[in-house]
C-alpha cells in the first residue's frame, strides 16, 4: 500500500513514521508514505500557499492552485483509491473504515491547516473527509498520523503475531481484556488465577467477560450499534 500525505508542515509528520510498527513496516516494504511539502507548489516567489477568505472572518484558507497542481502531478502517475481530507467536520473514523481502507493500493491524504482548505478542491478532487474525534487539531497532521499508523498496522505483515490485530479493542465491537505480564505478584496484586492455570478455555471465557464488563461501563454505546 502507498500512502501519499500533503501537508504545510511536513516536519509535523516525521515522528511517528520513524519508529517502531510502522517504521518496520516502512523498511520492509510492506507500505510506502510519501510526504509532499504543499510549499513546493506555493504561488509566486513567496511560494504563497494561503489566503484571507471571501466574505471576511478570522483565520487563512489553504488556496485551491497549490493543492491542485500537486493533485494533478499525483495522479499523472497512479490511480487513487480514495483522496482523503482530514478536517473535524468530516465521517468520524473508527476500526472499521481502518479494515476497509487497509485493503486499498494507493491512497492521498491531505492535511488541511487554519481555516481549512478552499471548497473548491473538496468538490473537484476530494472522495472522503475524515474526522478523528469531536475537537479541532491546529492541522490535519496528527490525524493523517492517525489514519496512517491505524491502516498500516492491519496490513498484512507488519505485526508479528497474525492474530494480534484481531484481538485489539473494537476488532469485535467490544474494548480489549486487561493484560498482565511477569511478575505475577507486584506490590502485592495477584495475576488473576485463571490467566496462570493453561487452561485456555477458561482463560479465553474469563477474557471475553472482562471485555463485556469494561465495555458496558465505558462504552456502553459500542454495544448499541449493529
Ligand atoms: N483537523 C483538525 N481537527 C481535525 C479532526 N478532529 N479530525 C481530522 N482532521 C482535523
Amino acid at each position: 500500500m502507498r500512502i501519499d500525505i500533503i501537508s504545510a508542515a511536513p516536519e509535523l509528520l516525521q515522528g511517528p513514521f520513524s519508529a517502531s510498527i510502522v517504521a518496520r513496516a516502512l523498511k520492509a516494504n510492506l507500505a510506502e508514505i510519501h510526504i509532499h511539502d504543499l510549499r513546493e507548489y506555493g504561488l509566486g516567489n513567496y511560494r504563497q500557499i494561503d489566503d484571507y477568505q471571501f466574505g471576511g472572518g478570522a483565520g487563512m484558507v489553504l488556496m485551491a492552485e497549490p493543492l491542485d497542481q500537486l493533485l494533478t502531478e499525483l495522479h499523472k502517475n497512479r490511480t487513487y483509491d480514495d483522496v482523503i481530507y482530514l478536517t473535524p467536520d468530516g465521517e468520524a473514523w473508527n476500526q472499521a473504515s481502518a479494515n476497509r481502507q487497509s485493503l486499498q493500493k494507493n491512497l492521498i491524504l491531505i492535511c488541511g491547516h487554519y481555516k481549512g482548505i478552499d471548497q473548491r478542491i473538496r468538490d473537484l478532487w476530494v472522495t472522503k473527509e475524515v474526522s478523528v474525534g469531536d475537537y479541532v487539531l491546529s492541522g490535519g497532521e496528527i490525524a493523517a498520523c492517525i489514519l496512517a499508523d491505524s491502516i498500516i498496522r492491519l496490513i498484512p505483515g507488519v505485526l508479528n503475531n497474525a492474530t494480534s490485530a484481531l484481538e485489539d479493542s473494537f476488532q469485535n465491537k467490544l474494548l480489549a481484556p486487561p493484560v498482565y505480564t511477569r511478575p505475577s505478584n507486584f506490590k502485592g496484586l495477584e495475576v488473576p488465577k485463571v490467566l496462570l492455570s493453561g487452561n485456555f478455555k477458561e482463560i479465553e471465557k474469563w477474557r471475553d467477560q472482562k471485555s463485556m464488563e469494561i465495555t458496558k461501563n465505558r462504552r456502553p454505546d459500542l454495544l448499541k450499534e449493529e
